[in-house]
Order: C-alpha cells, then structure tokens, then sequence
C-alpha cells in the first residue's frame, strides 16, 4: 500500500512505555492509519474507550497501576453484546495461561515484542476487516429488521382495516353515519382501562367491541329498520344475530377474534338475568361484554337511528341508572358515568320521560 493512502479506523494504544507507543504510532501513520489515540497511563484507557469509541484497540499486559487484565475487565462491559471489537494484545513475552485468561476477558490475538512491521500491520489489516465486516452485517440486519417491522406494521392495519370494515358491513343498514361501531370500540376501551384492565387488554377490546353486532348482517331490512312494534317472531330474528356473529367469528385461533366471539354471544346479556339467555347472568357474563352493552346502549341512544330520535346525554345516563343492576353490572355502569363526567358530557342529570317507540331498541338492544 502507498503511504499516502488513508486507512479507516480508529486505533486506541495503550502502553506504558512511551516508545512502543511512538513507534507504533509512527508504522501507523505510515501506513495511512491517522485515527490514533495512546496512553501510557492505563487509568485513563476506559475514559479514552469512551470517549473515541475505537475500531480496535492495542494493550500491553505488563503495565503499573493497572494491568492490561484490568483494562480489559474496564473495557468489557461497554463493549455491546454481540458485537466484534478486536483487542491486540502487545507483549515480550506471555504464558499459556496469561494468554488463556487474556482470551477468555475479549482479547482478540497477541503480537510480540519487538514489532515487525509486516507482521502488526497485516494483523492489525485483518482485524480491522473483520470489524468492518461485522459492522456492514449488523447494518443490514438492522435494515432488515427495520423492514420486517414496517411490513408487519403495514400487515396488522391491514387487518385492522378488514375488521373495522367486517363491522362496517354489520352496522352499513342501520347507521347513516357508520361510526356507531367505533365509538362503542372506543368507549368499550376507555371504561375498560377506567375498570382496571391491562394496556393489551384494553387494546384488544378496542378492536373486538366494534363487531359486536356482526350477527346482523343476517337479519333482513325489513326487520332491522322496521318502525313500531317488533313481532314475536320477528324479535327472535333481532335476538339471533348474538349467536350468527359469535358463528362467524368463531374456530380463530386470534385472541382478538376470539375475544370479538364472546362480545357478539353475550353483549345483550343482563346483570339480572334479564337478557338474551336468562341462564346467564351477572359475573357469570364476561366482563367484556358487561362493558361493551353500556357502551353500545349509550352510543345507540344518544344518536338517531331511522325508527328513534337521539336522546340527550343526561337522559341516557338516567337510563344507564335505572337500568343498574338490572340491565347492566352496577360497577361498570358507575365508571361509565364517571367517565362521561371526566369527559364534561355530564353537568345535571334530569331525566326526562321517553316515548316507548324511544325505548325499543335499548330494551330490545338490537
Ligand atoms: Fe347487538
């Protein structure tokens, strides 16, 4: 190599014997390496260590104060896990067991003293690739790791995307706005994280609630929207979509579809057995699902929908009352008229009577 040519890598030297490192900072240089740090005080190598971060580092063993064994146990612990940095360890003479112990704390290979030129400058060549090598890897598995998670990113909004348009399709008939479903995800989350429940939890149920009417994808317009009074027969159809959805989303092996299978079975279940299924009833019916029916049932009735008006929220909250401890787990209905009160919703409550065409779709809860 010409002498001019300028090498890459910083070179730590520490030796206590001021004209080994003279001389090695002189073949260095001449060899186009001009990123060199020395010492011959072995107490400042950590500071230098931290503070130029070398690409390799030269160490003589025998030194006052603080021996190359106690540069190297200094060193070692701020050496990355898993990462390459060579030590060279410079010495007139070593034993078997010196060397061992030396290899064993991270240095890399030895050289002896007095210096042959060839020999430092080739090894020190081969090291510095190795270290160069290793760094150009760790770059790209960075890049490759960075990669998989932006795709794995971009593949769980995708089916963010899919579910929150699954429960789009359910509400499509019944919701002008089509924002019925998000909004209970959204309180159905905050009421869950008010009651206590871990972030994961919270953020699976923000996803689940939303397709908690999915079921109703098979119930016909003309039952759906029908206004006035539902038939026997056709309430039965209202009723069943608990058990169409929780039949569409079930056999997942996805927490988040399974957790969206229990809501749709049992969201129109009452604290007081009052519900869909009368064998169920209070802590007997999940949490969850406690917490997705006062969300819904507020959501439903403070918008309009084609067959009711939307009611105002001190009324739906009195309804949420009354309905404590019968409809709803009297827990969950106290922290959702807590949340609404942090939320500024809630100055006075003064109920106000309701016409009974008003009332149909909470007590029925379709
Ligand atoms: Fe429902």
């Amino acid at each position: 190599m010409a002498d001019t040519d300028r090498q890459a890598g910083c070179i730590l030297i520490v030796d206590d014997q001021e004209n080994n490192v003279r001389i090695l900072e002189r073949m260095l240089r001449k060899a186009g390496y001009d990123q060199l740090v020395s010492t011959t005080d072995p107490r400042t190598a950590l500071a230098l260590f931290e503070e130029h971060q070398p690409d390799l580092v030269l160490l003589d063993l025998h030194m006052p104060y603080l021996d190359g064994f106690g540069v190297l146990g200094q060193i070692r612990p701020h050496v990355p896990e898993g990462s390459y940095l060579p030590i060279l360890v410079l010495t007139a003479d070593i034993s078997t067991e010196a060397k061992q112990k030396a290899l064993s704390m991270g240095a890399k290979d030895f050289l002896a003293k007095p210096f042959d030129t060839t020999e430092v400058l080739l090894r020190i060549k081969n090291l510095l690739e190795a270290r160069f090598l290793y760094l150009a890897l760790q770059q790209q598995n960075d890049l490759l790791e960075m990669k998989v998670q932006q795709r794995t990113r971009e593949l769980e909004d995708a089916q963010v995307e899919i579910l929150e348009r699954l429960a789009l399709a359910a509400e499509f008939r019944d919701d002008a706005t089509q924002e019925h479903t998000q909004r209970v995800g959204e309180y159905s989350a905050r009421l869950a994280r008010k009651l206590g429940l871990p972030d994961h939890a919270v953020n699976l149920i923000r996803r689940a609630a939303p397709l908690h009417d999915l079921g109703k994808i098979a119930v016909p317009d003309s039952v759906l929207l029908k206004l006035g009074r539902l038939t026997d027969e056709e309430f039965e159809l209202i009723k069943s979509h608990t058990h169409v959805g929780a039949r569409i989303l079930s056999g997942s092996r996805h927490p988040l579809l399974q957790l969206a299978e229990q809501i749709a079975l049992t969201h129109h279940e009452h604290w007081d057995g009052s519900g869909y299924s009368p064998a169920i009833r209070g802590e007997e019916i999940p949490l969850v699902s406690r917490i997705v029916a006062v969300a819904d049932v507020f959501d439903a009735l403070t918008h309009a929908r084609p067959y009711k008006k939307a009611w105002p929220v001190a009324e739906a909250v009195a309804e949420i009352r009354r309905q404590s401890g019968r409809q709803f787990d009297p827990r969950v209905a106290e922290a959702f008229i807590e949340l609404l009160r942090e939320d500024g919703l809630l100055q006075e409550e003064a109920p106000v009577p309701v016409t009974a065409a008003d009332r149909r779709h909470d007590a029925t809860g379709a």
